[in-house]
């Protein structure tokens, strides 16, 4: 096991959930805990690593050695992991919303009578993972996550490459022992030219093991 190659190294971590507002009172948000993440930040100061965590909206504490940076929404979640490079390592632990609604309302929105619906109009946010992979900062290894309710490996595979990750993480969602809510979790690792499965495991033991793989393919200093 290799738990030298990360001490001192600068690694920046994503985890949680992004909440996308419609109305002062309502939002957009997904299933997310921000264990995983909070588990690799934890693993990582714990290695020496100087670990950033930019955390969505979670009811976790912070992990001891860690700088940690909330965020809500998905395009602050952006800057402030733009904020944190450069780095060593960037981890996309994060659910981030893929769609934010295009605008805000300033009051609540009420219903009206006579109308039997709502009809929303959303946007895509910018994709921090990709965007952090193509910066001119780019970290030495860029690692996601690919939550996936089927194809686990084909669409993982699609995200290491479209995105141009050095490791996808992928598990499969909506299934018991696995996932968003889970204190336990399943990893299937891949990269170019390495296929691992990790678990099933305690979030904390893949987290060790996922920071063993990228410790392993980090560059000399
Ligand atoms: O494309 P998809 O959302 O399934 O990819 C998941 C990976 O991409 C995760 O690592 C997630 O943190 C990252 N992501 C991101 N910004 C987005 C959407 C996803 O960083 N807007």
């Amino acid at each position: 096991m290799n738990t030298d190659g990360l001490a001192g190294r600068r690694v920046v971590v994503s985890a949680g959930p992004t909440f996308e507002d419609l109305d002062p009172v309502r939002f957009l948000g997904n299933r997310s805990s921000g264990k995983m993440g909070f588990a690799i930040a934890a693993a990582a100061a714990a290695r020496g690593a100087r670990t950033t965590l930019v955390a969505g909206p979670v009811a976790l504490g912070t992990p001891e050695g860690v700088e940690r940076v909330d965020v809500r929404s998905a395009a602050q979640m952006h800057s402030a992991v733009m904020a944190a490079l450069p780095a060593d390592i960037f981890i996309g632990a994060a659910a981030v919303a893929d769609f934010t609604p295009a605008t805000v309302a300033a009051e609540k929105i009420k219903k009206r009578p006579g109308e039997d619906g709502l009809v929303l109009q959303l946007v895509r946010t910018a994709d921090i993972l990709a965007d952090v992979a193509g910066s001119e900062a780019r970290p030495a290894l860029v690692v996601g996550f690919a939550a996936e309710t089927g194809d686990v490996e084909a669409n993982a595979r699609a995200k290491l490459e479209g995105k141009r990750l050095d490791l996808v993480c992928a598990n499969r969602v909506g299934v018991e022992g696995s996932g968003f809510e889970s204190d336990d979790n399943a990893l299937l690792v891949l990269g170019h030219g390495l296929r691992v499965e990790l678990g099933p495991a305690s979030k904390t033991d893949l987290a060790v093991a996922l920071l063993d793989i990228v410790a392993q393919r980090l560059p000399a200093r």
